[in-house]
């Protein structure tokens, strides 16, 4: 199983950024944990603080078994994600680190949930293995 972890804007400076919010883990860090935590499954982690790298990198979903995203900001706006997603035929789970119902009203919508199979959000890290979990038991 191949599974494409996709990160969207200032995902890059987790660890490092409001930390109270995201948690003191890099992505790297989480990678190595993931690894573990599903063995026998190959990650790759692309990040990109660009719309357009992001949908270019959606395009190539083909070569994957699951997606999971995590659009940052652009989950709240970006209708070039979404229907980028609509394309997508893998599973693919919206995720979030924090939970964005807690905070800021401009974080309560995404435009993005629409596309995906499903959205977890407020879990840290754990959010992401939440979502492996599920494309584990789907595929
Ligand atoms: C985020 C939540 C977004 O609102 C924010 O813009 C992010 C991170 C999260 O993982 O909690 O960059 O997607």
């Amino acid at each position: 199983m191949n599974i494409l972890i996709l990160n969207g804007p200032n995902l890059n400076f987790t660890g490092q950024r409001e930390v109270d919010v995201y948690g003191l883990e890099s992505f790297e860090q989480i990678l190595v944990e993931l690894q573990k935590y599903f063995p026998g499954y190959s990650f790759e982690l692309f990040q990109s603080n660009h719309e357009g790298e992001l949908i270019d990198k959606l395009h190539r979903f083909i070569i994957y078994d699951g997606v999971v995203i995590n659009a940052g900001a652009l989950s709240h706006y970006s209708y070039a994600l979404y229907d980028a997603l609509r394309f997508v035929t893998i599973p693919t789970v919206e995720v979030h680190l924090s939970n964005v119902f807690k905070r800021e009203a401009f974080r309560h919508q995404s435009v993005i949930s629409a596309a995906c199979d499903g959205v977890i959000a407020g879990f840290g890290k754990w959010s992401y293995f939440l979502a492996v979990e599920w494309i584990k038991n789907h595929a």
